[in-house]
């Protein structure tokens, strides 16, 4: 039975980071789940021929029904299920439509929850899965609530799991960076150039999150900076750290 690795968002800065930690462990091969096949294709480039890439859109019942006949037929051992596609944007929650709502809950909610249970099945002892969560998990974070609030219920869905898989020996971790340096950040808003404190790269929350999901545990936290904000929102009550947050944001909103 091959030994596999699933990595969806695959073709985006946090997904290329996991893979490229991944290359390093026993495996037979990595499966790189994205929608931009080029990107998954310049993956198989650098890594070799155990890179599998899976162009496919996971917000697609079609296409989760696909990847499931996939498993079926494979019949791989799923050492690693890395669930990392996710959406974001930075606005009033009164600006999202109908689609991009649907689709944000979908992706960052429903998909890891689907191939967790799709993937389980084909999991041992020893197997690991890890959800990538974020620190806006912590707390309500206005202008940022649809996002936050998924990332809540990702980060809650796999601490839970994780209690639950125990008897199994299978590892669940919710993986919570702070901002993180790729394509997904909003830049500018209003005009106004953002900056992120506290800012690291993707590389540093995956060999982070590799590490703790080792060492069996259900979070991963890799900057002190995020650390300390994590203290905060436990000391704090939460209508305090919402207007400390909006504070730090007032700039960007006028
Ligand atoms: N960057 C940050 O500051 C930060 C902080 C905390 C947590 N995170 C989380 O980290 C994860 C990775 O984000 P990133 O920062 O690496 O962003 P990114 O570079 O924008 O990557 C997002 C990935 O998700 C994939 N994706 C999006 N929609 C998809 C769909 N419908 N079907 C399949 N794949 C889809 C994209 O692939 P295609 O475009 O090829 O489909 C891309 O590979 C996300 O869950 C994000 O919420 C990021």
């Amino acid at each position: 039975m091959k030994k596999i690795a699933v990595v969806t968002g695959a073709s985006g800065g946090i997904g290329q980071a996991f893979v490229r930690e991944l290359v390093r462990e026993s495996l037979d091969e990595i499966w790189v789940v994205g929608r931009n096949s080029q990107r998954l294709l310049a993956l198989k480039s650098e890594y070799g021929e155990n890179i599998i890439p899976i162009p496919m859109d996971l917000t697609s019942n079609e296409d989760l029904h696909s990847f499931h006949d996939l498993l079926k037929k494979e019949m791989p051992s799923v050492l690693w299920l890395v669930n990392n596609a996710g959406m974001a944007r930075m606005a009033p929650s009164m600006d999202f439509s109908f689609s991009e709502t649907e689709q944000t809950i979908d992706l960052n909610c429903k998909v890891p929850a689907v191939l967790i249970h799709f993937c389980i099945p084909f999991m041992e002892k020893g197997a690991k899965i890890l959800n990538i969560s974020s620190a806006s998990a912590f707390q309500p974070v206005p202008h940022l609530n649809l996002y936050a609030a998924t990332k809540a219920f990702l980060r809650n869905y796999s601490r839970a799991l994780n209690a639950e898989l125990g008897s199994c020996g299978i590892t669940v971790t919710a993986v919570c960076p702070g901002w993180v340096d790729t394509d997904l950040l909003t830049r500018e808003m209003n005009g106004k150039k953002i900056r992120f404190p506290g800012i690291v790269s993707p590389e540093k929350v995956a060999r982070k999150a590799l590490k703790d999901a080792k060492a069996g545990r259900d979070m991963s936290v890799c900057s002190l900076y995020v650390k300390c904000q994590h203290l905060n929102v436990k000391l704090l009550p939460q209508r305090l750290t919402m207007k400390l947050w909006l504070y730090g944001i007032r700039k960007y909103l006028v």
